[in-house]
């Protein structure tokens, strides 16, 4: 790990779930093109996350990711991101107000395109075709021709990622994002789901919270933390040559960022010690997460960390646990023991999906809100019991009403899911269901916070 690293040192290891493109000119072409491409985001804002992540480290802010397990181009429209991005803000209001804790907002959004597959092809009616691996990389249909690799597919997601973002950010900080809004961020459809008054309720509460501070002199057209969020972009940076062609030497500190997104993570099938994943990521500065699946084992973890976060920084490495609802109680506890023993400044979060996934009678793959809800319950349990901060959820969800994952305040039922299964990929919690949950974490959140303040209280006395 100590031989020098250069942006494309990772081309020297071994590597896992890249696809073979069968035009390698075509592939270095659309490379160097990408890289005279401009930034999609700066490093300062990078650092500016790390910074906020440091906070989520120290237990003082709770980390909210999640968005598409995969973005699609067919699904590119200004209607989608807006829904999205309104449901986020509606998730974030929740757990601020609900649960008492400031939240940093990073979706998995504008670069999330690339996916790791379980098996490398895919059998339909006795056909036999390579998998899909993301809009980046192949298309979704399944002909032989589609699932060829086309290396123009990343000019196209990054064209996309930069649509998608320019649009965010005029959400974030244009006036949309204002708190005096919370009650407008209610989507049509949701109006009469069963969170929707519980949500009027909270946004009832910031309305009177925002007169009071108007009364004391205090408001939006003053005070711009008001009206304007910072939203982040993060995504799973799986295709290492075009990551590659977005990382830049930053002109301010010297250092290489990868500019295609705020955060970047690892997957949990990528993750190897020796492997070129870990080899990209450990040379550049931006925050990153490493997913822990079942498999991660503790000496394994803490070589992983020595890599990743040499200098044990404060934000710039995120654990992402996805065990499963009841694994999580075999492997967590020990994992989150060697962080804390060892002193590493790490954030954990839970990403309730990717262990939870089970095929419905109907043949869908599915995810049972009741099965997502007890994996976050048992990370809060966790953590309780080892005296760490439960520190962020990772879910993939749509602003869109959607039928993917089962249950929830309407109950939706496998019989359902028929009706709008529309995932690229994993199914999502659609609008309702991602809203329902962030009032159900919102409490543990709570609960967590009023849990530690009582012995300083006692402390005190
Ligand atoms: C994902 O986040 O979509 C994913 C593939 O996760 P994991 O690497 O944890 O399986
Ligand atoms: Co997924």
């Amino acid at each position: 790990m100590s031989e020098r690293w250069t942006p494309e040192s990772w081309r020297q290891k071994p590597v896992q779930q890249m696809p073979d493109y069968p035009d390698q000119a075509a592939l270095k072409a659309v490379e160097q093109q990408l890289a005279g491409f401009p930034p999609l985001v700066f490093a300062g804002e990078a650092r500016k996350l790390k910074r906020a992540l440091s906070k989520v480290a120290a237990g003082e802010a709770f980390l909210l990711q999640g968005g598409d397990c995969a973005e699609s181009f067919a699904e590119h429209s200004a209607d989608n991101i807006r829904d999205f991005f309104r449901l986020f803000l509606q998730m974030a209001v929740v757990l601020t107000f609900a649960g008492g804790s400031p939240v940093v907002k990073v979706g998995r959004v504008a670069g999330q395109f690339a996916k790791p597959r379980s098996a490398p092809t895919e059998t339909l009616d006795g056909v036999e075709l390579p998998s899909y691996r993301g809009d980046i990389v192949n298309d979704i249909e399944f002909t032989e021709q589609a699932r060829i690799p086309d290396p123009r597919r990343q000019i196209e997601a990054y064209r996309q990622s930069a649509a998608t973002l320019n649009l965010i950010r005029a959400f974030a900080t244009g006036g949309y994002a204002n708190l005096d809004n919370a009650h407008r961020w209610m989507l049509g459809f949701v109006k009469d789901a069963p969170a929707s008054s519980r949500y009027n309720a909270v946004a009832e509460r910031i309305t009177e919270t925002l007169d009071f501070m108007r009364a004391i002199g205090i408001d939006p057209e003053t005070h711009p933390e008001m009206r304007i969020t910072d939203f982040y972009t993060s995504h799973e940076a799986l295709l290492l040559g075009y990551e590659q062609a977005m990382t830049r030497v930053d002109s301010t500190t010297g250092e290489w960022y990868d500019t295609s997104g705020h955060m970047v993570w690892i997957g949990d099938r990528t993750r190897q010690l020796d492997h070129a994943h870990v080899e990209f990521f450990r040379g550049i500065r931006n925050p990153v997460g490493l997913k822990c699946g079942p498999s991660m084992t503790v000496d394994g973890l803490l070589k992983l960390i020595d890599a990743l976060d040499p200098q044990n920084q404060p934000g710039r490495l995120t654990l992402i646990g996805r065990f499963g609802a009841y694994k999580v109680f075999y492997h967590l506890p020990a994992l989150v023991r060697a962080t804390k023993r060892e002193g590493r400044d790490v954030v954990w979060s839970c990403d309730p999906m990717h262990g939870n996934t089970v095929k419905a009678g109907s043949g869908y793959k599915t995810r049972p809100f009741d099965l997502i809800l007890s994996e976050v319950k048992n990370f809060f349990a966790v953590h309780q019991a080892e005296g760490t901060h439960a520190g962020g959820l990772h879910l993939e969800m749509t602003g869109k009403n959607v039928t993917e994952c089962t249950g929830g305040a309407r109950g939706m039922t496998d019989a359902d899911l028929n009706d709008r299964y529309h995932t690229f990929c994993d199914p999502r919690l659609n609008a309702e269901q991602a809203l329902e949950m962030a009032f159900l974490v919102a409490e543990l959140v709570k609960r967590e916070r009023a849990g530690r303040a009582r012995p300083e209280v006692e402390a005190a006395e």
